[in-house]
């Protein structure tokens, strides 16, 4: 049978090899995960966004009662972008995490929701997104594009011309 190969880079390393932009956005993303809104889970998700003009954006989760209405921090911080810098391409994410028992020893990777979001601006900017993941602590993950962990995505060009 043919078969189609995948492949994926992931880069790992970590908080102290990072260069200082780097190390800034992913500090900045834990202080977003105070602006959590999470009395359900207490897991807090924190994304900070720097624009291709420098300007960082944030974003938190925010839960609700009626649990599938609550927002990924990374769809908060992605609306955020969208609505201060319309025309602004993104550089880079930082995501990271807090929990009441500090066990988030290892990179949390976003949703699958969250994935087709960066995805499609990614597409919509024409422009791929640096992303890096960290737990509370340990190592730390860089991606280059949201594709190395959405292959075969679906997107814009995949929809027929009406
Ligand atoms: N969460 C995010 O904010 N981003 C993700 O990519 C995964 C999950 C949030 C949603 C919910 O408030 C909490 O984490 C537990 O699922």
């Amino acid at each position: 049978m043919k078969t189609i190969e995948i492949k994926n880079t992931i880069y790992v390393s970590s908080f102290d090899e990072l260069d200082n932009l780097d190390k800034e956005l992913l500090i900045e993303a834990r202080k977003a995960c105070d602006l959590s809104h999470s009395p359900y889970s207490h897991f807090k998700v924190g994304c900070a966004i720097r624009m291709q003009n420098e300007k960082v954006v944030f974003g938190a989760n925010q839960e609700n009662a009626a649990y599938p209405v609550c927002l990924c921090a990374e769809g908060v911080a992605l609306s955020n972008a969208s609505m201060q810098y319309p025309t602004i391409p993104i550089q880079t994410m930082a995501i990271t995490v807090k929990t009441p028992s500090k066990s988030a020893n290892s990179p949390i990777a976003p949703c699958g929701v969250c994935r087709q979001s960066i995805s499609e601006y990614e597409n919509r900017f024409q422009a791929p997104i640096r992303i890096i993941l960290q737990g509370e602590t340990g190592e730390v993950y860089i991606l280059s594009s949201i594709k190395e962990i959405l292959p075969l995505s679906f997107g814009a060009a995949d929809l027929k011309e009406i």
